[in-house]
């Protein structure tokens, strides 16, 4: 029964995964003009594949506080262009140093390192250049347009991500407290996951404490998917993952992994990944699938 419902949710996630990237694809600026190298890197970057979380986790979020529209789609897209932006920084030289992602080369070695910082000015740029054609789709939701607008912004910030990524740089090379680390994966991971959320129930037209509520869900969310990336860069394979292993011993950080070893790092995983489930239980109005990615996450082997 178990392994029955898994092939099902399965054959479902691919499914999801092929509609998003046609929605991508749908957003992505058309390659043209004297600067169309940046476009391609774009596209390279982006359609490089992925697992699509953060716009599947919005799209979901929406369908189960009640949504039905499109207006959802330009923040799927600007969703997955502010990820990926972050992983073609991530992986620069002066940054993890990194030469892999998503199965490929990784953006600044295929494109040379000044086109790899552009890249990722460019879809940090373009995704709100994408996330405002929301209001042409449907005017009438412009108040949670603009809200929506807020929360990715912030998330994206130095109080969301980038932030986290500040920290996480500056830390590097020495021991860090648990207080620290937590810091770290709660914004460097945490907001955008927390952001994807967020804008899918203010879209959807959820109120101010089913918006709270689903950002502390998804913060239990967040930490527990950096600890199994810390976790999968100790005992995967750079073909499963399509990035490199050892990234993180490689460039001296302190990690779950390093802090409580494996074993503990992965009972974390499974602690803050129930909260999230038992407390999205909670919630009126269900979505089946979202538990089921949920739980699925726990052991993710990608
Ligand atoms: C990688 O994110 C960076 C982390 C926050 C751990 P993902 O594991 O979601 O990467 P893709 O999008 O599937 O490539
Ligand atoms: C980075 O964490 C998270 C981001 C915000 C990009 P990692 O540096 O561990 O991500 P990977 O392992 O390179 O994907
Ligand atoms: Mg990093
Ligand atoms: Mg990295
Ligand atoms: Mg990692």
């Amino acid at each position: 029964m178990r392994m029955e419902r898994r092939m099902n949710f399965k054959d479902e996630m691919e499914k999801k995964v092929t509609e998003i990237e046609a929605v991508l694809k749908a957003y992505l600026p058309k390659p043209e003009g004297y600067q169309q190298i940046i476009m391609d890197a774009m596209e390279y970057s982006v359609m490089a594949g992925g697992k699509r979380l953060r716009p599947m986790l919005m799209k979901e979020t929406y369908l189960m506080f009640g949504g039905t529209g499109k207006v959802i789609e330009p923040f799927m897209a600007a969703m997955e262009m502010i990820h990926t932006y972050s992983l073609v920084h991530d992986d620069l030289p002066a940054m993890d140093n990194d030469e892999y992602r998503r199965g490929r080369k990784t953006t600044h070695i295929v494109y040379g390192e000044d086109m790899g910082i552009l890249a990722g000015d460019a879809l940090l740029n373009f995704a709100f250049e994408t996330a405002v054609k929301a209001f042409e789709m449907e005017p009438e939701s412009s108040l949670r347009i603009g809200k929506a607008l807020r929360v990715l912004s912030e998330k994206s910030g130095i109080y969301g991500m980038i932030g986290g990524q500040v920290v996480d740089v500056k830390e590097t090379g020495h021991p860090v407290s648990g207080e620290m680390l937590e810091f770290i994966y709660e914004l460097k991971t945490g907001a955008l996951i927390e952001a994807s959320v967020m804008v899918g129930a203010i879209l959807a037209g959820a109120d101010d404490a089913q918006v709270s509520e689903m950002e502390q869900i998804a913060s239990r969310v967040g930490l527990a998917f950096q600890i199994q990336d810390d976790i999968l860069d100790v005992t995967s394979s750079a073909e499963v993952l399509g990035k490199p292993i050892h990234s993180d011993e490689k460039n001296a950080k302190t990690t779950y992994v390093t802090w409580k070893g494996l074993e503990g790092a992965k009972h974390e995983v499974e602690e803050h990944s129930k909260e999230a489930i038992d407390r999205l239980h909670g919630l009126s109005g269900s979505n089946p699938y979202l538990e089921t990615l949920l739980e699925e996450l726990i052991h993710r082997e990608k």
